[in-house]
């Protein structure tokens, strides 16, 4: 049998309609593949993996790339190829979700109805004091921090202002005419603590690296306004846990909303924590895909290296 000219090494679920753009004829696609020209990754640590010689290129079906080793990567010739942008609506929608589930107080009031007995005599008495007991506040008219200007970001504000909120971003690389586009009305802020001690609701859209690591910590999250709203869908190396946790239980923090579970946190009743879904929807593992297997292609194809 003829080999296929190209293997491609699949370490995670990658969107079907992806896959197909790998005509058979010319690509063995799997998980057990010997000796892989390149691998297709989505969330899989390849840190710890023995990535075999053969392998040229990496595509990742996301935006960030820390799963990766890059710098090994690199030194070796491999291009790591990845799709900025390309998830950046869904992270978007579940940023808004986690931002009116606080808002409204939508986990304890759901934990509330879950407790209800349904054949208990004065249900409508509960109903009532439910309703009292879980009354929210409104976006409209509140400030929402970001720190991180790139897709997501520029989307959050979109969306923001649209809902009736005033937005502060702050970015240290992106200057005012960003490759996304950022909304005339948002207003620039100078610092991260700047965002951190003017807004009701700070959104994290930063990569983890050095710089971040640790950006909300101890020292500077007791400048944050009481009872605000932290959002975390970035990576959670970004937010100190510890301080979060003891902001919580001195009642600063309002609500932490992140996109990991977190032993530490889990548990805590103002903690809203989900099991990485930011990116995790129909579209944005199409989108994903389609764009990191058409670099892919074009590498190995043609040696062209876009976007790595
Ligand atoms: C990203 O970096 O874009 C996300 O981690 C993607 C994902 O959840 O796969």
């Amino acid at each position: 049998m003829e080999r296929s000219q190209f293997k491609v090494l699949v370490l995670n679920q990658i969107s079907e309609n992806g896959l197909k753009r790998l005509p058979t004829e010319r690509y063995a696609v799997g998980k057990d593949l010997s000796e892989p020209d390149a691998v297709l990754v989505r969330s899989a640590d390849m840190h710890s993996l023995d990535i075999p010689p053969t392998v040229r290129a990496i595509a990742r079906a996301g935006a960030g790339t820390n799963n990766i080793p890059v710098k090994a990567m690199s030194q070796r010739g491999v291009p790591v190829f990845n799709a900025p942008g390309a998830n950046a609506n869904a992270v978007k929608e579940l940023v808004l979700t986690g931002m009116l589930l606080a808002a409204r107080n939508v986990p304890q009031a759901l934990r509330f109805v879950h407790g209800l007995d349904p054949a208990m005599a004065d249900m409508d008495k509960a109903v009532e004091d439910g309703k009292k007991a879980f009354a929210g506040f409104e976006l409209a008219g509140q400030t929402l921090g970001i720190v991180g200007l790139g897709k997501v970001g520029c989307l959050v504000a979109d969306a923001a202002i649209k809902l009736g909120m005033q937005v502060l971003g702050y970015d240290p690389e992106i200057t005012v005419d960003a490759a996304w586009s950022l909304p005339s009305q948002v207003k620039r802020a100078g610092s991260v603590s700047e965002v951190l001690r003017s807004a009701n609701f700070v959104t994290l859209h930063v990569p983890l690296v050095d710089a971040t690591r640790d950006l909300v910590n101890a020292d500077n999250i007791g400048t944050m306004k009481p009872g605000a709203v932290l959002l975390n869908f970035s990576r959670e190396g970004v937010v100190n846990d510890k301080a979060v946790l003891a902001a919580l239980e001195r009642r600063h923090l309002g609500w932490y909303v992140c996109d990991f579970p977190n032993g530490v946190l889990n548990h805590n009743e103002r903690v809203i924590a989900l099991p990485h879904l930011g990116a995790s929807t129909r579209e944005a593992e199409e989108n994903c895909a389609l764009m990191v297997v058409d670099q892919l292609r074009d590498f190995l194809e043609h040696g062209n290296v876009a976007n790595s």
